[in-house]
């Protein structure tokens, strides 16, 4: 039995970005905001699908208020760009879900030296998040989502040394496991501010996301969550109230759980931060 959010929050007069938002979980959680009334951001790489997501999106809601804006995280380039055009554009930010990311990309390095899983995944949700956060301070209380996922539990020793380095399906899980320590940290660094940030594992859902794994569409269609069930976790960490306590913790199926055992390292985590600091240009080597 998958856990539905119940909460009946409306959202008029919020805004929230999603990332990834014209397909599968990304694009559901963004279904679900502009059905509560927000303002909806949808932060995609690829414009036509993007736009026929709003299309989608504003039929079934009336909700007119939906916007497509373009990212593509695999350059810092343009997540900067796209956070310069948020900070100049818009008057709030309550919601920044980090649900963009995919798996099995090749070998490849990035304009910006990064390995492009890792830039995808990880250094450009961090950046953007850190550029967009006086914005979500501004207009709080707010929260920041990060959708992570169980393939980090196969990490057990962070080896920061080696974030850069290429390592198959070995690689996902490191992104997603530094997703975590970031939610961990950004927390800490964000107490007092009641801007509070979440991870969270989807579940194994039937989206886009396996097109490049040898894993049967069969076998999803039939074992997996919907993509609707699959963004249960992200609207709940949107919208639940209380769980402001639980701040920087990760959460499955709608539940708080406890930290994976690769992710309890306070050291390894504050290192990780000023690593990616370092990596996207925030701060000198
Ligand atoms: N599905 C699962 O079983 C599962 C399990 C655990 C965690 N997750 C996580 O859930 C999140 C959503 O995945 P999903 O299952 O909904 O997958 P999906 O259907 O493949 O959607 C992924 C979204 O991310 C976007 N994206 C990928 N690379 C991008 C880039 N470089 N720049 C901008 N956008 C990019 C895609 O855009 P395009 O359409 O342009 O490619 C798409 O909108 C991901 O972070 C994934 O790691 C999924």
């Amino acid at each position: 039995m998958v856990n539905f959010c119940k909460s009946k929050k409306c959202l008029l007069g919020k805004t929230a970005i999603v990332t990834g938002a014209n397909t599968g979980i990304g694009y559901e959680t963004a279904l679900e905001f502009a059905k509560r009334g927000c303002r909806v951001i949808m932060a995609c790489r690829n414009q036509e699908k993007a736009h026929a997501a709003r299309e989608k999106i504003v039929q079934a809601t009336g909700n007119e208020n939906v916007v497509v804006k373009s990212i593509n995280l695999d350059t810092l380039s343009s997540v900067r760009a796209f956070a310069k055009d948020i900070n100049e554009n818009e008057d709030r930010l309550d919601l920044l879900v980090n649900n963009a990311g995919a798996a099995y990309l090749p070998d490849q390095t990035t304009e910006d030296g990064l390995q492009l899983e890792m830039a995808c995944n990880y250094f450009s949700p961090f950046l953007l998040t850190v550029l967009l956060l006086d914005l979500l301070k501004k207009s709080a209380p707010s929260r920041i989502i990060n959708v992570s996922s169980t393939a980090a539990l196969f990490i057990r020793n962070l080896n920061l040394e080696e974030l850069n380095k290429y390592a198959g399906w070995m690689l996902y899980c490191r992104t997603k496991l530094c997703q975590i320590y970031f939610t961990q940290e950004l927390a800490r660094r964000l107490e007092g501010t009641e801007v509070t940030t979440y991870s969270l594992h989807p579940g194994a859902v039937n989206t886009e996301f396996l097109r490049s794994s040898t894993l049967g569409s069969w076998v999803a269609s039939k074992m997996f969550k919907t993509a609707e069930e699959g963004a249960q976790t992200s609207i709940y960490l949107a919208l639940e109230d209380g769980i402001e306590e639980h701040n920087g913790e990760h959460f499955e199926d709608c539940k708080r759980v406890k930290p994976y055992c690769g992710a309890r390292d306070e050291e390894k985590r504050k290192k990780l931060w000023e690593i990616s600091e370092e990596m996207v240009g925030l701060r000198q080597k």
